[in-house]
């Protein structure tokens, strides 16, 4: 990272990242899923270690190994990541929201596997709202001072549709992905431009998953609180 190798500058700090999709569930053997690898998110668990930290990784279905010396928590929908976060962010100096958590999920869980009948249609699933965990989290920080960072993956008008959900979500950090075909999802490599709440712009160019990781660490360092617990 632009800190150089070997820096220790998140010792005696605890981060709590979010990784991969969650999955909400419609019947014992189906769910509503994305496509998150969870690359983004280990990346940063990762590298927040490798600088120091502890860290606890809340992390959905992914095919990723266990980061070592990591707290990982594993989760399956959105209400369980929250309840996640929201206890590990109690005594949290940063909070990384990288997982692609799921706006909806079935309003009904069916409990016996649903049957195909013979001649007839299917029912339609109905789809009700999850929680915004980033918001309730940059709105109500669970400690005071904390650093709260979402992210962002976008068409179009890339930074404008960033810069709004920036405003939108109340966090201190976005760093926003342009999605397409071949970017972001399920790749190694990444480029963004990270977006602050004072104003600032970083842009991050194409790369490895490790080196945004780190420029979201380099952001966050100086705006943690000055104590911590
Ligand atoms: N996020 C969250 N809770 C949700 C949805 C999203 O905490 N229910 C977090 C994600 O982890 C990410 C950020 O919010 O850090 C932005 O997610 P995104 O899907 O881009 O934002 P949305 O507000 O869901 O907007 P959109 O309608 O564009 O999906
Ligand atoms: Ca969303």
């Amino acid at each position: 990272g632009a800190q150089g190798a070997g820096t220790q500058d998140l010792a005696g700090r605890h981060v709590v990242v979010t990784a991969g999709g969650t999955r909400e569930p419609l019947d014992p053997v189906r769910y509503l899923g994305n496509r998150s690898s969870g690359k983004q998110g280990y990346a940063l668990a990762r590298t927040a270690a490798a600088r120091g930290a502890r860290v606890t990784l809340v992390a959905g279905n992914t095919e990723l190994p266990d980061p070592a010396g990591v707290d990982v928590i594993p989760i399956g929908t959105a209400r369980q990541l929250r309840e996640a976060v929201l206890k590990a962010a109690a005594d949290a100096d940063a909070v990384v929201m990288a997982a692609a958590v799921a706006d909806f999920r079935p309003a009904v869980y069916t409990t016996g596997k649903i049957k195909k009948i013979d001649g007839q249609e299917p029912e339609p699933v109905t789809l009700v709202r999850n929680p915004d965990i980033l918001a309730e989290l940059s709105a109500d920080r669970p400690r005071p001072g904390q650093v709260v960072v979402g992210f962002a993956a976008e068409t179009d008008d890339v930074l404008a549709n960033g810069r709004t959900k920036l405003a939108r979500k109340g966090c201190d950090l976005l760093v926003v992905n342009e999605v397409g075909e071949h970017k972001a999802f399920g790749s190694a490599e990444n480029e963004a431009v990270i977006l602050a709440a004072d104003g600032t712009e970083t842009p991050v160019p194409y790369g490895p998953k490790e080196a945004l990781a780190d420029t979201v660490w380099d952001l966050v360092t100086p705006r943690l609180a000055e104590t911590h617990p």
